[in-house]
């Protein structure tokens, strides 16, 4: 069990996709969120070499400005075949090629240039770490994955970032493709949640958010 999170927290991200994601998670729990962006926080460079270092770094620096308790999440997209990159550098590849859809080309492509066509050989997962700090220095992660594969062409418009190359194991559409409610999948029942995100966020909340 960990500290409970009550009343304020600021929500450590300047991704407006990320920011509604974790509005959506946090809204059932009667948390009030502030973003970075409201409270003009400024963006710590990301120097980890693991998700969770990335997410504390930016929750570590949220909640020494803001004083008050700050959720940061630090994500990214592994392709096996690739290393498991873009990994940590997921965001930083779509900003180096111009956008998603070209950084979803360049993944493509490097899939090819290695023959990778058949879905064994497209393998990939979604990496979530979430970090929660507060002012005195109290700090939890945790972090979560959901597997699937690299599908060609992206398909969906709806979410975010790589979500139309992506499709989840048991599924036969990709992320981009589904509803908010049905990416994350948060079950009424307590049974597993859907995207990594959503999964993290179910360990914070049994941890921190109930009880
Ligand atoms: P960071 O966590 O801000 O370093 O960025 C992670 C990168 O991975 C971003 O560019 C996101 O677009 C991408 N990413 C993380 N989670 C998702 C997701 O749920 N769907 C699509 N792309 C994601």
């Amino acid at each position: 069990m960990g500290r409970r999170l009550e009343g304020r927290v600021v929500i450590a991200t300047h991704n407006a996709g990320k920011l509604r994601e974790m509005r959506e998670l946090l809204a059932p729990y009667g948390v009030a969120c502030q973003s970075a962006a409201e409270l003009d926080l400024p963006e710590p460079p990301e120097t980890g070499e693991t998700f969770i270092e990335n997410a504390l770094i930016k929750a570590r620096s949220a909640a020494t400005i803001a004083r008050l308790p700050a959720f940061a999440d630090d994500s990214g997209l592994c392709v096996s075949s690739l290393n498991n990159e873009p990994g940590l550098h997921s965001a930083r590849l779509a900003r180096d090629v111009g956008g998603f859809p070209q950084a979803m080309g360049v993944i493509e492509q490097r899939l090819q240039e290695r023959g990778c066509i058949a879905p064994d050989q497209r393998r990939a997962h979604f990496v979530s770490a979430l970090a929660l700090v507060w002012p005195d220095g109290h700090e939890e992660t945790f972090e979560a994955r959901v597997d699937g594969v690299i599908v060609n062409p992206p398909r969906g418009s709806a979410g975010f970032g790589y979500d139309p190359a992506f499709e989840p194991d048991g599924y036969d559409r990709t992320f981009g493709e589904m509803s908010a409610e049905e990416k994350h999948g948060i079950p009424a029942d307590g049974s597993r949640a859907l995207s990594h995100r959503a999964r993290a966020f179910q360990a914070l909340a049994k941890a921190c958010l109930r009880g």
